[in-house]
């Protein structure tokens, strides 16, 4: 779906969220949520923390994942995923703080993998994610799904690619200060959320959007492993539409 800017593209996808959480609401049901951070999802997060101030949209019956976190990374930095998602969301919103899962960055090396299978137990012990939502990276990346990471891959440790640390330099005062690691879900995991919308804006997204979309699947930009699910949706503003 192309939409006139990511305005719109975002309203329409905070709606979407929106629907799941009352749908289940409805029900006495629990929504899942898989959540991404960067600067792309900033808007849905604004419409979702609207609706939850001007119309009373309630968060108590939801419980999120988010796809992935810095490592090592202190919840407290003001680089972590943690404090983005705080001062993006939690912080405005009526979720139970103990329904909020994001990968912990601050665990000794030989505690991640069995981190990593909790993480995909717990996501599964909900019935799984409900929706998914991903931006992408310059590299083609899902979550921190770099080059070389397989379709069915899991969550876990992974070394980020040279030009994801590049572009995170900004909010790290430089390269060498970004870590080399992150925890991320994997591209399986991903593929079995019952919905994934993948929002992408500007034209600096436009290149990386062809590829993913249009290019030839594989492992060289994880992206395009989204061309193998019936359950995808591309939301797009004009600029990272305009290659295709
Ligand atoms: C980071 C995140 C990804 C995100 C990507 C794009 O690498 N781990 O989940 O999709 O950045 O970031 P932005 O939305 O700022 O362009």
């Amino acid at each position: 779906k192309v939409y006139p800017d990511q305005d719109a593209a975002s309203l329409d996808v905070a709606r979407r969220i929106a629907s799941i959480i009352k749908e289940k609401q409805e029900k006495g049901e629990t929504a899942v949520l898989g959540l991404a951070t960067g600067a792309t999802p900033i808007k849905v997060y604004k419409e979702l923390v609207r609706l939850h101030k001007e119309e009373g949209l309630s968060f108590k019956n939801v419980v999120t994942f988010n796809l992935d976190e810095y490592y090592p990374m202190q919840p407290t930095a003001d680089q972590s995923y943690v404090q983005f998602m705080n001062k993006q969301l939690f912080d405005h919103i009526d979720i139970p703080h103990e329904n909020i899962h994001i990968p912990d960055g601050t665990l000794a090396l030989e505690e991640v993998p069995a981190f990593c299978e909790g993480y995909e137990q717990k996501i599964s012990s909900f019935g799984g994610l409900d929706i998914q939502v991903l931006g992408i990276g310059r590299t083609g990346h899902i979550g921190f799904n770099e080059p070389g990471s397989a379709p069915n891959s899991g969550t876990r440790l992974v070394t980020l690619d040279d030009l994801t640390r590049r572009d995170a330099s900004r909010d790290f005062g430089g390269k060498e200060n970004v870590p080399t690691k992150a925890i991320t879900m994997g591209v399986g995991t991903i593929f079995k959320a019952k919905e994934i919308i993948l929002m992408a804006w500007n034209e600096k997204k436009a290149e990386i959007v062809k590829k993913a979309i249009e290019g030839e699947i594989s492992s060289d930009i994880p992206a395009t492993y989204l061309q193998l699910s019936d359950h995808v949706e591309f939301v797009l503003d004009q600029d990272a539409a305009s290659l295709l």
